[in-house]
């Protein structure tokens, strides 16, 4: 089994086909344009957004949130500083710092939330699930958190508006794509290419390649003004095929990793720096037994990296002293690809 973002291999992959006929079918609420995925809300007498009947901006979804987990939080905080107040970070001319991360509930994006919130960073996180407060909670979690599906292209949009609404003086710093998908078949065996359904592919390619740009894009004008940086969270295995992580997996990350490189070309003269990140081997909550005895082998260094490892390196990315880094993909993997 692998470690490689474990993320969905003990759940069925979730989320609907992507249909053409939603519109006809009235499935669209108005304002919403299903041939760009934009979303317009109509306006109330008061200049507000008027959201369409059903839709929750608080929790920003549709659909009844799952039940949150009263479980402890998995995540080795050994290496983390104690949670506490830190006096804000702020940009050059005194605004607080201000990123979005996706995938924040487990694994490295919750390490990333830790490290920025040690850091004084106001932090607007999305994943699929509630904010789980008993586990590891940080200052404004719960009312910062948007609930959005990025396998559904429907509730990307929708989501971008109540992100907007939560950033509040427009400027955002940081964009950390960082939920990731790497769905396994029935029985825990590696999809290669004769054996991916379709509908993995179109789903694993939508969380790991198309939201990222949809999210990118859809706050551009935020990452302007806050002159920020985009981190993509590639993978090893974009370089090279794993004896565990799926064919669909694999190529989008290889996917995310070229649009990494033209993003930085393109977003480089509006002052927004993109940098991937490709991670090896990375203890999370959810590696197989018998993982680190398979791969200790293979890595020069011997051990698994850590969430909190990663979590540094982004930090890095997103903060001045990496102002002239742009287009980059960096490695940490222990030196794995040596
Ligand atoms: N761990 C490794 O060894 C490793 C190696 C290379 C690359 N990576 C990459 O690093 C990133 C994080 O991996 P990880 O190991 O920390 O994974 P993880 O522990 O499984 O966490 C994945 C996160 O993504 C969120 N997520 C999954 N599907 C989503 C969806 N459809 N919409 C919104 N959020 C979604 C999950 O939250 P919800 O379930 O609440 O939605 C969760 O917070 C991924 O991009 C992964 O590919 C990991």
């Amino acid at each position: 089994m692998s470690n490689d973002h474990p993320t969905d291999r003990d759940r069925p992959i979730s989320g609907q086909a992507p249909t053409t006929d939603g519109a006809a079918a009235g499935r669209y609420p108005p304002g919403y344009d299903p041939v760009t995925h934009t979303y317009t809300p109509p306006t109330g007498p008061d200049g507000q957004p008027v959201y369409p009947p059903g839709y929750d901006p608080v929790t920003h979804t549709f659909k009844r949130p799952e039940p949150s987990s009263d479980a402890a939080c998995p995540v080795d905080h050994e290496h983390l500083h104690e949670y506490r107040h830190v006096p804000p970070a702020l940009d050059e001319v005194g605004d607080r710092r201000t990123m979005v991360v996706t995938g924040a509930s487990r694994g490295i994006g919750h390490s990333i939330v830790r490290k920025f919130a040690d850091e004084g960073w106001r932090i607007i996180t999305i994943s699929r699930h509630a904010f789980e407060g008993n586990r590891c909670p940080w200052e404004a979690g719960p009312e910062d958190h948007v609930q959005c599906d990025l396998g559904d292209r429907e509730q990307i949009p929708l989501a971008m508006i109540d992100i907007k609404r939560r950033i509040g003086n427009g400027k955002l710093h940081a964009l950390v794509n960082n939920a990731g998908i790497s769905p396994k078949g029935p029985n825990g065996e590696r999809l290669n290419s004769l054996t991916t359904p379709m509908m993995s592919w179109m789903q694993v390619f939508h969380v790991n390649l198309l939201a990222p740009i949809m999210l990118a894009k859809g706050m551009f004008e935020e990452l302007k003004a806050g002159h920020g940086s985009i981190v993509n969270i590639t993978s090893v295995v974009g370089s090279r095929v794993h004896p565990f992580a799926g064919t669909a997996y694999a190529t989008s990350k290889a996917a995310l990793t070229a649009l990494t490189r033209e993003m930085a070309n393109d977003f480089a003269p509006h002052g927004i720096r993109v940098n991937a990140i490709a991670p090896g081997e990375i203890i999370t909550d959810i590696l197989s037994p018998g993982t680190e005895e398979k791969f200790l082998p293979l890595i020069p260094m011997r051990r698994l990296g850590r969430p909190e490892e990663v979590a540094e390196l982004v930090h890095f990315l997103c903060s001045e002293a990496s102002s002239y880094i742009t287009g980059e993909q960096i490695n940490i993997n222990g030196g794995q690809l040596l």
